[in-house]
């Protein structure tokens, strides 16, 4: 069916006037010719954006191990349904059958069955990237369990908040974890945790680093042991359509963090959907993204959406840099990866490092290249496109939230010519709409506004767990009728969206609008720069002025500072004008960043404004070393 698949850029504009003009049909289809259900739905869409309340298919049942596994064993059993790639490459990859997969899911359901998990309960998973996280996810799924998945970066305190906000009855985690050259204790992690969380009755431990451990007497049970003696088949507990499947924390700008619900049948719809159309996957294709499946990316760019087509994906337990910095590029030579993931934060830290780790390899498998999670600047973009894709994989600038469950604007690859930094345009059934500060929305192109979407989609997250106030407070109320994104955005003279980054990052600098990105755009053209970030702070003529962080690619840059700062000046000048030049630029050895490569502008703006005795929480920073560095050294 055409509309499941596009295959040209008339096609795209065709099935995207049909998703508008008729989208209970236009979903309607797709899930009835591409997905199994135990029984279909009485009603496609109701929605309210003023309570806020959005249902999708309802009334159909359904259990999404049953797309994403057992409809596939008659097929393609015996495809590789996970290749998993080892932090170490001397360990030697696994490559994971579907037959394999429904197995070791089934078991680990009936694991989770024998310690008392029923459906509605919740399951936080703490784990590494190694294939019993792939099964855990699917076995709470398959059991009905709602899976809260918590990245292994984060600390004992930021997990015991995300285990009581849902109060969770069981945890899985292993160990430990390798993590490049370092193992981090894990188990030890969860124990600190657990001092704080009453409601855990259970722990089962996955063995990876075979660390010494101390196991709690009618707590903790090692997971193997179980597994081996589970049986083989469990039959997928039936979901209501609009059951939760999964709790999904995001920060928010205040506050302890937001978990994000998303249902069952709208999230699967959805995310496999947008798989098959961004990522353009054929039967024979092996795909990969680098992402954790501890973020929204993994859940439905690793697991859910490739499985749900019956793709092979790869799943890596390591980092980019070890055991040196040619190993994404030695991954993709050796499992001949089709469509490749990633993060504009990994693709800087990988350019820096130069060619000479990129030419040892046969890159010639690659045929669409994918970034995510914040504005790609220019010069990241052209260094992807011409020695990774070598100018012939469109890269898919893919614009989406742990909220929307699922990619919204990206190229089509192959279909919708691509533009450096642009997302480009929305995916059929996504409705894109522009604000102005007035709350009116602005028409045309050649615009500038508050990205906010004016029509539900499938796999929009449909509460914060908990707290049904909260949700309808940060995304329904700051425009009438309309979710609103926390982005904003510009539609360029084609109707090309650009995001421009987070409007709580727009800078008002003597009254105008100055977003984040496409300043530090230019400073990062700069030959000697590798990163920058810009905040504002306090002026008395102009309200606000510009603070820029800038590391050097050669931290031991030899030229003239003064110089340097008026080289980046000079290019802000070029690119921007005169009003966007930076007051003040520090040279600082890295920039402080989440475990998920964001910048913590936070920090920096507190820095900026001379603030530092109260730096707020930064146990979350994959880096915390460098603000002191940036604290002693501020201008
Ligand atoms: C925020 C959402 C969605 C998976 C990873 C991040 C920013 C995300 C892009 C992009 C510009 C982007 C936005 C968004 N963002 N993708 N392609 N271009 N900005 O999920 O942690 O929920 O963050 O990331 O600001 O609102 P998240």
């Amino acid at each position: 069916m055409s509309n499941y698949h596009i295959k040209h850029l008339e096609e795209y504009y065709q099935v995207y006037r049909q998703s508008v003009q008729k989208p209970e049909l236009f979903w309607e289809e797709i899930a009835e010719e591409h997905f199994v259900w135990r029984k279909k739905w009485d009603r496609i869409l109701s929605w309210d954006f003023s309570k806020p309340e959005v249902k999708w298919f309802e009334g159909a049942k359904l259990n999404i191990t049953e797309n994403c596994i057992d409809r596939h064993l008659h097929v393609r059993g015996d495809k590789t349904a996970i290749i998993f790639e080892p932090n170490n490459p001397d360990e030697g990859a696994q490559h994971i059958s579907y037959k394999e997969l429904h197995q070791n899911v089934c078991k680990f359901a009936n694991v989770l069955y024998d310690k008392g998990i029923k459906k509605g309960d919740r399951v936080c998973i703490y784990l590494p990237m190694i294939p019993e996280l792939a099964y855990a996810v699917l076995a709470c799924a398959r059991i009905g369990a709602v899976h809260s998945v918590v990245f292994a970066g984060f600390s004992s305190t930021a997990l015991a908040t995300r285990i009581n906000d849902c109060d969770a009855k069981m945890v899985i985690t292993s160990d430990g974890s390798f993590r490049g050259a370092k193992t981090i204790d894990l188990k030890g992690i969860v124990d600190e945790a657990l001092e704080d969380c009453n409601g855990v009755d259970s722990v089962l431990v996955a063995k990876r680093i075979h660390s010494d451990i101390v196991m709690k007497d009618g707590r903790d049970h090692w997971l193997q042991p179980l597994l081996d003696d589970a049986y083989n088949e469990f039959t997928a507990v039936i979901m209501d359509a609009e059951d939760p499947l999964f709790i999904l924390y995001t920060s928010g700008s205040t506050g302890k963090p937001k978990g994000m619900v998303h249902s069952c049948a709208g999230y699967m719809v959805y995310s496999a959907y947008t798989f098959k159309n961004v990522f353009q996957y054929k039967e024979e294709d092996v795909y990969w993204c680098t992402a954790d499946i501890g973020w929204i990316t993994g859940h439905s760019y690793i697991v859910y959406g490739p499985l749900a087509n019956g793709a092979t994906t790869v799943m890596f337990e390591g980092v980019p840099s070890y055991p040196d910095f040619g190993r994404f590029w030695q991954i993709v030579e050796k499992h001949k990866v089709n469509q490749f993931y990633t993060a504009p934060t990994a693709i800087r830290a990988l350019a820096k490092e130069g060619l000479e780790v990129v030419e040892p390899y046969d890159l010639s498998s690659l045929k669409v290249l994918g970034t995510v999670g914040e504005p790609i600047n220019e010069e990241a973009w052209h260094w992807y496109n011409d020695n990774i894709g070598k100018k012939k994989s469109p890269i898919v600038d893919t614009w989406w939230q742990t909220e929307t469950g699922g990619i919204m604007i990206s190229p089509i690859p192959f279909s919708t010519p691509t533009k450096p930094t642009y997302a480009t345009l929305p995916l059929p059934g996504i409705q894109p709409a522009l604000m102005d500060g007035e709350g009116n929305e602005i028409s045309g192109n050649q615009v500038s506004g508050r990205l906010c979407i004016k029509f539900p989609w499938p796999s929009m997250a449909r509460t914060i767990w908990g707290n049904h106030q909260r949700y309808k407070d940060t995304y329904f109320s700051a425009f009438k009728n309309m979710y609103f994104t926390g982005d904003g955005a510009l539609r360029d003279e084609v109707g090309y969206y650009r995001i421009t980054g987070r409007v709580d990052d727009v800078i008002i600098v003597s009254g105008h609008n100055l977003g984040t990105a496409p300043i530090e755009d230019a400073i990062n053209e700069h030959p000697a720069v590798a990163e920058s970030a810009i905040v504002g702070f306090p002026h008395d003529i102009k309200g606000n002025a510009l603070y820029g962080y800038v590391t050097l690619k050669d931290v031991g840059e030899s030229r003239n500072h003064d110089n340097l700062r008026k080289e980046i000046n000079q290019l802000i000048t070029e690119r921007i004008g005169p009003i966007a030049k930076l007051e003040k630029i520090q040279f600082t050895l890295g920039l402080p960043k989440t475990r998920s490569g964001k910048i913590m502008r936070r920090i920096l703006r507190k820095i900026a404004h001379n603030e530092v005795s109260n730096l707020g929480d930064t146990s979350t920073l994959l880096n915390p070393e460098v603000v002191q560095n940036i604290i002693d050294n501020a201008l």
